[in-house]
């Protein structure tokens, strides 16, 4: 069977689309192998990665003091001000929690909530992947020019982990032009030089060029580039992982940052210490004595519920049971999970998630979030091996939600209280309080320790859907190959995967993809000049398109056929290996 090794060198691929050599046998590890091979691919997020500039990388904290500067005074003229924060899929949910914390914070100071957030298909797809608006530059500039209207100094942040988004792209052509208005910052974690450039329907422009740009004026205005380069995702081109976690920290560096300078003139840390805390805080999430294998417990217990047809729920509070939405959201995106496989519940629904649109439930079952939702809708009805994972922050968790016969798992950050029921799996947290402080100091560990405890339960339940979807054999070496084709960049991806496992041409992969899209083995060259965007609209509703064609590339056989093996033995990662060691041939 091969395996696919990383040529660092000679490196056209995007890091963000790498395959990283830590996790590439994954797919045969067990839960315990898994959580450890993913903290090692955390660690990579502050160690940096190969002669690539890291989180610490003297340009990286200059450009974020700059930016910090910019935020502080925005801050501090909320009135004419705004800070916006943009992005697609989880850059565009990372947004929202950041936007949301900030406000909270900047109301509690009694000073004017000044951030807001943007995310490509809007508020829908902070639950579910509305992948197609990504490739919407029009819209996305539209959105930006409702939400800034009046303002007279705006610091725009366009997240897109991999330099790639269009959506984002617009939006930064748009501050560009609009010097007087916006600081425009694109956040991402490639170099520029593997910004993407594939065209895009409909925009006379690519993200190359938009980065090559902002490069030339960045010396000369307002304009940054904040790119770090944190290594490969641990499963392939999921950046929602650690570029998520990675865009998480430094956002956060920034506005705490920007919130202590604009209230006393001055920090009482260095934006480097900030970023530290972090690293401590992933240290001992990962060496505290048992968590791992506590972690690598849920993984078990979640991962044989869903090989059962059995589903994760998540249940927290406040801003920890966001984390629990987030993780769940990006579950059918990225490992074509049904949305009943994992879901998330948060205490007082909409009341407490503060998102743009409001009360989203009318739009149907899975946009239905509050605890009052579980308990009328699916506590009476889990399974013995459905699994609810509570999340708490103060060791307490709502009885009424306790009250199902299925297997319980609970992540906490204090002991848990007395009345709380028994569980299967416990996973106990406490943050390194002391090394923390010496940090940061105290003052602002009682104010942002929080923050901590949100990156820690993105570690953790990051770890859980992986290792779940890995147990369930959606993964195979350390490719999901059974992506969705829902956009220009996944379009492009799955054609990268056939050509990769079936060493056939990258015209040939792209026959191979089309075939399987329109199941059929003659494929017109009607359908092939067909634009993407006609594709990928073509393509969205199926399933096992990108295992179908690979299977077919690989073996040089009809679509039907494929799919035929795939009925058969519906485990992908067992399919793939079996053909590629000849079993299928
Ligand atoms: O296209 C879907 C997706 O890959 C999501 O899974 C991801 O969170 C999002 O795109 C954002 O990608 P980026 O941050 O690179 O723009």
């Amino acid at each position: 069977m091969p395996t696919i090794s990383l040529k660092a060198g000679a490196m056209s691929v995007p890091v963000t689309e790498a395959v990283n050599p830590i996790t590439k046998n994954v797919d045969v590890a067990s839960p315990l192998e898994i959580v450890s091979l993913l903290h090692k691919c955390d660690k990579e997020i502050f160690e940096g990665w190969n002669e690539y500039k890291s989180l610490y990388d003297e340009e990286v904290l200059a450009t974020l003091d700059k930016i910090i500067t910019v935020a502080a005074s925005i801050i501090e003229n909320a009135a004419s001000g705004l800070i916006v924060l943009s992005g697609c899929g989880t850059s565009g949910r990372i947004a929202f929690l950041t936007a949301r914390t900030f406000n909270a914070k900047l109301s509690e100071l009694s000073r004017t909530p000044c951030f807001k957030y943007l995310i490509a298909g809007r508020d829908k797809a902070l639950f579910t992947s509305q992948e197609a608006p990504e490739d919407d530059p029009v819209c996305g500039v539209e959105m930006l020019k409702e939400i800034t209207d009046g303002k007279t100094k705006v610091l725009f942040i366009g997240i897109t982990c991999g330099l790639s988004a269009p959506y984002v792209g617009g939006q930064l052509q748009y501050c560009m032009e609009n010097l007087g208005v916006f600081t425009p910052v694109v956040l991402g974690f490639n170099p520029t030089h593997l910004a993407r450039n594939n065209p895009i329907e409909k925009w006379e422009s690519t993200f190359l060029q938009v980065i090559n740009k902002m490069e030339e004026m960045k010396s000369s205005s307002n304009v940054f580039i904040l790119n770090p380069v944190v290594g490969p995702e641990p499963i392939t081109g999921s950046s929602r992982m650690k570029s998520g976690s990675a865009t998480k920290v430094l956002l956060e560096t920034i506005f705490t940052g920007a919130i202590l300078s604009a209230k006393s003139g001055d920090r009482p840390w260095q934006t480097k210490s900030f970023i530290q805390s972090y690293q401590v805080v992933c240290n001992n999430l990962y060496n505290a004595k048992g968590s791992m294998e506590a972690v690598a417990q849920i993984v078990e217990l979640a991962g044989n519920s869903l090989k059962s047809n059995g589903s994760i729920y998540y249940v927290g509070e406040g801003t920890l049971g966001i984390m629990g939405m987030i993780d769940a959201s990006e579950c059918p995106p990225t490992y074509g999970a049904s949305l009943s496989d994992v879901r998330g519940f948060l205490d007082r629904g909409y009341k407490s998630f503060r998102n743009n649109d409001g009360d989203l439930s009318s739009l149907g079952l899975h946009f239905q979030i509050s605890f009052n939702d579980m308990i009328k809708d699916i506590l009476p009805h889990v399974k013995p091996f459905d699994v609810v994972i509570y999340i708490t922050s103060d060791g307490n968790v709502d009885q009424r939600m306790t009250k199902c016969l299925c297997k319980k798992a609970l992540i906490s950050f204090a002991p848990k209280s007395s009345t709380v029921i028994s569980t299967d799996v416990e996973v106990n947290m406490s943050l390194p309080k002391e090394a923390l402080i010496s940090l940061i100091g105290e003052t602002a560990f009682q104010q942002f320790s929080m923050l901590f405890e949100e990156i820690s339960t993105k570690w953790i339940l990051n770890a859980i859907t992986t290792g779940t979807h890995v147990m369930k054999g959606k993964v195979f070496q350390n490719m999901m190959v059974d992506l969705k084709v829902s956009n220009n960049k996944l379009f492009h991806r799955a054609i990268g995967i056939i050509q990769r496992f079936s060493e056939l041409s990258l015209e040939d992969s792209k026959d191979c993809l089309l075939r399987s899209i329109y199941n059929t083995d003659n494929l017109s060259e009607e359908i092939r000049e067909r634009p993407i965007s006609c594709h990928i609209e073509a393509a969205t509703p199926l399933s096992q398109v990108v295992p179908r064609a690979l299977l077919s590339a690989i073996l040089s056989c009809s679509v039907s056929e494929s799919q035929r093996l795939l009925d058969k033995e519906p485990v992908i990662q067992k399919v793939i290996s079996q053909t590629l060691s000849g079993v299928n041939q």
